[in-house]
């Protein structure tokens, strides 16, 4: 059983599910805890990533911590009650990984977390709660790089149960972007290839708090004044962009909606910078040589800084416009096993392990 909840998650699953249902292997079974629900945050990734619709939807929805992980929880507990899954596989670090990792823990099934070990060492931050506690109840841990294995040996968790098999995002991305059409994309945008910077921005670090997300939109308006900015809004940025009175877009500070996939990708590939709080696109850009802006003061990614493209950079705006005033072409280095197979790595060891098991 394949259980996702949003965005990165089903951008995780795609190749991993591909590369089961590729092989003679169990029956697949896709769960959609419903955090995110949004055509734009949700189905259209399935669409697009050509992976069934989800089998369940447990249609969680909005909510406080809590509420979100209990939601789950219970409901997750009761599908677990009428299916046993050989396996529940989990990916990232989101409210749904946790949850349905502690359900599945208490029922006896094993679970697999897909990108284990990372941290940001950052306990103010929910996803660091949800990453080292669903290590914890995991029996096997496919790590995207060997600074993650080392942080699950750190923490007692057994070499045995750990496998380092590179980036799973990866595939997604390498598989996608052969598909996209460059021209078009930049045509549609009215942009020209390495001469604007593309911006997401959704951490409740930075856009739950006025005064930090002000700074952050100075600086993309100020920005906006020298070269396009294009800003596809999570819903949370967007709410809390309306609920702090922050000024309207410009010519050159253009807001959008979430995008679909291979248009985000494509207008990444060709972005002169990009400048996130995501982990996901940290991890991205350093896959395709862009350099990244983050603006945090930590990363659980911390390769993306030593080999690839990106620096951690104070939600400020004086040390964010510095920070885009001196990206320069670093082109960085991919790292290990980022290469496009981690799903097929993942499969072979699942298979092999539930013969095993
Ligand atoms: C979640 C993850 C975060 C991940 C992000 C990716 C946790 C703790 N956080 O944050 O790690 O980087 O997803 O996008 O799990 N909303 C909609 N439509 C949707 C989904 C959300 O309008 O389809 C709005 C809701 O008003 C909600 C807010 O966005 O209150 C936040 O959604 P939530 O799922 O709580 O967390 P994210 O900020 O998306």
């Amino acid at each position: 059983m394949l259980v996702a909840g949003t965005r990165p998650n089903f951008v995780k699953l795609a190749p991993l599910y591909r590369a089961l249902a590729a092989r003679k292997g169990p029956r697949l079974m896709i769960t959609h805890t419903g955090q995110h629900y949004d055509h734009a945050m949700s189905g259209s990734f399935f669409e697009e990533l050509g992976v069934p619709e989800p089998e369940v939807n447990l249609e969680v929805g909005t909510g406080s911590h809590a509420q979100q992980t209990a939601g789950i929880m219970v409901r997750f507990e009761r599908l677990l009650d009428s299916h046993t899954p050989r396996w529940v596989v989990v990916f990232g670090d989101v409210n749904s990984t946790i949850a349905c990792a502690l359900v599945a823990a208490k029922a006896g099934v094993p679970i697999a977390h897909v990108e284990a070990g990372l941290r940001s060492r950052d306990w103010t931050m929910p996803e660091e709660i949800n990453r080292v506690l669903t290590d914890r109840l995991s029996d096997r841990l496919y790590a995207p790089s060997r600074d993650a294995c080392e942080n699950l040996v750190h923490e007692g968790i057994s070499t045995e149960r750990v496998r380092l098999v590179g980036n799973i995002m990866v595939d997604t991305l390498r598989a996608q972007l052969p598909t996209i059409d460059h021209a078009t994309l930049l045509r549609e945008y009215e942009i020209k290839a390495r001469h604007y910077v593309l911006v997401t921005l959704h951490r409740p670090s930075n856009v739950d708090h006025p005064d930090t997300l002000r700074q952050l939109w100075t600086a993309m308006q100020e920005a906006g004044r020298r070269e396009p900015v294009l800003f596809p809004a999570h819903p949370r940025t967007r709410s809390r962009a309306v609920e702090f009175e922050l000024p309207p877009a410009t010519a050159g500070f253009r807001l959008l909606g979430p995008l679909p996939y291979r248009t985000f990708l494509g207008l990444m590939a060709n972005a002169r910078v990009v400048v996130t709080d995501s982990g996901g696109v940290q991890e991205e850009t350093t896959a395709l040589g862009v350099p990244c802006v983050t603006a945090r003061l930590n990363t659980e990614r911390p390769i993306t800084v030593i080999e690839g493209t990106n620096r951690l950079v104070r939600p400020h705006a004086s040390s964010l416009l510095e920070a885009l005033a001196q990206a320069d072409g670093r082109r960085g280095r991919i790292p290990e096993l980022w290469d496009g197979q981690t799903a097929e790595r993942i499969a072979a060891d699942l298979l092999e392990a539930s013969s095993g098991a």
